[in-house]
C-alpha cells in the first residue's frame, strides 16, 4: 500500500512539472507565471479540485509517441473565489507550447459541460501556441468543440477569458465568443494571422505587440474589455470582476455586505453641473458618489471614452452602470460607443444584474464616417438592447437628453421602470441654438430677434419639466439625494417580473 501511495505521490509530482524546469525557468524569464501559479493566484488558497491530471495525447505521428507529458498542455478543475464556485481551466506553455491537440480540447470541454450542468463561471487562462500541429484536423476539431460549448454556455454561465501569452489563427474565437477578454500587457497578443502572414499578403510591417497586444485590443479593436501590468494583476482583478457576478443565470447576482450608508447625502452634486451648459464635468465622480465604498468595476475603460460602463454596488448588490462621459464628444452616441453599451446592457440582462443609466447626451455624432460605418444599424443595438432587457433599469438625467439619444438612453418608453432627471435636465428634440434656426430661418439675419426665439425655446425645454409633466420622467430630483432615491428605487424593484413574448430568438442588427 505504501509503495502504491508513493507512486500516485512520484505520478502528481511528474504532472505537476509541466515541460520541465529548463521551460518553466524560461516562463518566468518571459515574466510570465506558470499555468499552476496562475491556479494558485485565481482561486482562493487550497481550493483547488484538479481534473485529468493524467490525460496524455493519442497522438503517433511525428515521433509524438515518445513524449506523452501527464496533463497534455492544460490543467483544469474547479476551485472557489471569495468561497464562490468557479471552473477554471490554464494552459501549460511549457508543454508542447500549450498547443490544442484532441485530448487538450477533451479536458477543457469536460469542465465546460460541468458548468454548464451545475451553473458555475468558466474562467480560461489562455497561453498557447494554437493547434497542435502535430495532430492535424483532430486538433482543429477540438478547437471547434470548445467553440461550440462556448456558444452553448454564452447567457447560462459567465465565461470569462485571459490572454496571458500568445493566442493566435482560430483559438483566438473561443475567447472572443466568451463575455469578457482580458490581457497581460507586453506578454500577450491576439491575432488571426501573424505579422509574418500579414507581411506576405498585404506587404505591411508590423510587431506583434502592434497588431494584436494588450494596448491595440483594448484602445483599438474593442477586443479586449481591458489590459493589466503582469499576470499577478490580471488575476486579482478577475477574482474582483467574479465578485459581482452571479455563478448562472439561475442564480441571483451576490449580495455583498456594504458600509456605506443607502441613504447617503452627497451635497456635493448639488453643484456637480456647471453653470455653462457647453462646459464638461466628470461624468465618473458621479458613478463613484452613488456607488457602495466609490467601487466601481469599469469594463473597456480604453475604448469609446464618451461612455462608461461597468459594475458597482448599491446596498451590496450588483448593478450594471451604463453613462455618458460628457468629457469625451460632449457624451454623444457614436458607433463604438453604442456597441459597446449595447454588449454591456445585453450581457447585464442575460444574467439578471440590474442597470443604471446616467444621461447627459446631445445625441448622435454626426459626420460621413459615422453614417458610412453605418451608425443607423450600430446605434440600433443599443435601442435594442435596452428595449429588450427585463431587469430592473432606473435611469437619471442628469443634463442633455437630446433627440434619438433621449429615447436610446433607457427612456420611459424603453420600459424603464424609474427614470429620474435632476433639475438642470435638458429634455428635447435638440440644444436651442439648432432649434431656432430651423425654425426661424427667416428671421435668422436679425440676431436680436433670434436671440429672444432661443430664449423663449431654452425657457420651454431646457428643464425636465415638460417631461416631468408628461410622466415621461417620473421625478425630478435633487442631486444631493441621487444616491438614496436610486438605493430605493432598486430595492422596490427586487420583485420585478417581466417577460417578453417566446420567440426562437431575437434578431438583433449585427
Ligand atoms: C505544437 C508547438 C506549437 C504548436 C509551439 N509549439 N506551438 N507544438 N503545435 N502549435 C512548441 C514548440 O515546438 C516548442 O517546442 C515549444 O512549443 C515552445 O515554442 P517556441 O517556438 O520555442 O516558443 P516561442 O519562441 O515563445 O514562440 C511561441 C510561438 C511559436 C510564437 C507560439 O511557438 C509559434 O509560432 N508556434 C506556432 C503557432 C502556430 O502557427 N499555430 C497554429 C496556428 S493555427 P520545443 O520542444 O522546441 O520546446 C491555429 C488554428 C486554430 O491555431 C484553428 C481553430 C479553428
Amino acid at each position: 500500500m505504501k509503495y502504491i501511495l508513493q507512486e500516485l505521490e512520484s505520478r502528481r509530482d511528474n504532472a505537476r512539472m509541466g515541460g520541465g524546469p529548463a521551460r518553466i525557468a524560461a516562463q518566468h524569464a518571459k515574466g510570465k507565471l506558470t499555468a499552476r501559479e496562475r491556479i494558485d493566484l485565481l482561486l482562493d488558497e487550497g481550493s483547488f479540485e484538479e481534473f485529468d491530471m493524467f490525460v496524455a495525447h493519442r497522438c503517433t505521428d511525428f515521433g509524438m509517441q515518445d513524449s506523452r507529458p501527464s496533463g497534455d498542455g492544460v490543467v483544469t478543475g474547479w476551485g472557489t473565489v471569495n468561497g464562490r464556485m468557479v471552473y477554471v481551466y490554464s494552459q501549460d506553455f511549457t508543454v508542447f507550447g500549450g498547443s490544442l491537440s484532441e485530448t487538450h480540447a477533451q479536458k477543457i470541454c469536460k469542465i465546460m459541460d460541468m458548468a454548464v450542468q451545475n451553473g458555475a463561471p468558466v474562467i480560461g487562462l489562455n497561453d498557447s501556441g494554437g493547434a497542435r500541429i502535430q495532430e492535424g484536423v483532430a486538433s482543429l476539431a477540438g478547437y471547434a468543440e470548445v467553440f461550440q460549448r462556448n456558444i452553448m454556455a454564452s447567457g447560462v454561465v459567465p465565461q470569462i477569458s485571459v490572454i496571458m501569452g500568445p493566442c493566435a489563427g482560430g483559438a483566438v474565437y473561443s475567447p472572443a465568443i466568451t463575455d469578457f477578454i482580458f490581457m497581460v500587457k507586453d506578454s500577450s497578443y491576439m491575432f488571426v494571422t501573424g505579422p509574418d502572414v500579414v507581411k506576405t499578403v498585404t506587404n505591411e510591417v508590423v510587431t506583434a505587440e502592434e497588431l494584436g497586444g494588450a494596448t491595440t485590443h483594448t484602445r483599438k479593436s474593442s477586443v479586449a474589455d481591458g489590459a493589466f501590468e503582469n499576470d499577478v494583476e490580471a488575476l486579482a482583478e478577475v477574482r474582483r470582476l467574479i465578485d459581482f457576478l452571479p455563478l448562472s443565470n439561475r442564480q441571483r447576482p451576490p449580495v455583498r455586505p456594504f458600509f456605506d450608508a443607502p441613504d447617503r447625502i452627497d451635497p456635493s452634486l448639488d453643484t456637480l453641473i456647471p453653470d455653462n451648459p457647453n462646459t464638461p464635468y466628470d461624468m465618473k465622480e458621479l458613478i463613484y458618489k452613488l456607488s457602495d465604498e466609490s467601487d466601481f468595476f469599469e469594463i473597456q475603460e480604453e475604448f469609446a471614452k464618451n461612455i462608461l460602463t461597468g459594475f458597482i454596488r448599491l446596498e451590496g448588490s450588483p448593478v450594471g452602470v451604463v453613462a455618458n462621459q460628457p468629457m469625451v464628444l460632449a457624451g454623444c452616441l457614436d458607433i463604438d460607443a453604442s456597441r459597446k453599451a449595447a454588449r454591456f446592457v445585453r450581457f447585464c440582462d442575460a444574467f439578471e444584474i440590474p442597470i443604471l443609466t446616467l444621461v447627459d447626451v446631445p445625441g448622435f455624432l454626426p459626420g460621413t464616417s459615422q453614417e458610412f460605418g453605418g451608425v443607423i444599424k450600430h446605434g440600433a443595438k443599443l435601442l435594442f438592447a435596452y428595449g429588450e432587457a427585463t431587469v430592473p433599469k432606473v435611469t437619471l438625467i442628469t443634463r442633455k437628453a437630446y433627440g434619438g439619444a433621449y429615447d436610446v438612453m433607457a427612456s420611459k418608453h424603453l420600459r424603464g421602470d424609474f427614470n429620474y432627471a435632476w433639475p438642470t435636465a435638458e429634455i428635447a428634440v435638440m440644444g436651442a441654438k439648432g432649434a431656432t434656426e430651423i425654425l426661424y430661418r427667416s428671421e435668422l439675419g436679425d440676431p436680436d430677434k433670434i436671440a429672444a426665439r432661443t430664449r423663449d425655446y431654452e425657457d420651454r425645454f431646457a428643464n425636465p419639466f415638460v417631461a416631468a409633466e408628461k410622466g415621461f420622467v417620473d421625478e425630478v430630483i435633487l442631486p444631493q439625494m441621487s444616491r438614496k432615491r436610486i438605493c430605493r428605487a432598486f430595492a422596490s424593484l427586487r420583485g420585478k417580473s417581466q417577460q417578453n413574448p417566446w420567440k426562437k430568438h431575437d434578431n438583433i442588427p449585427l
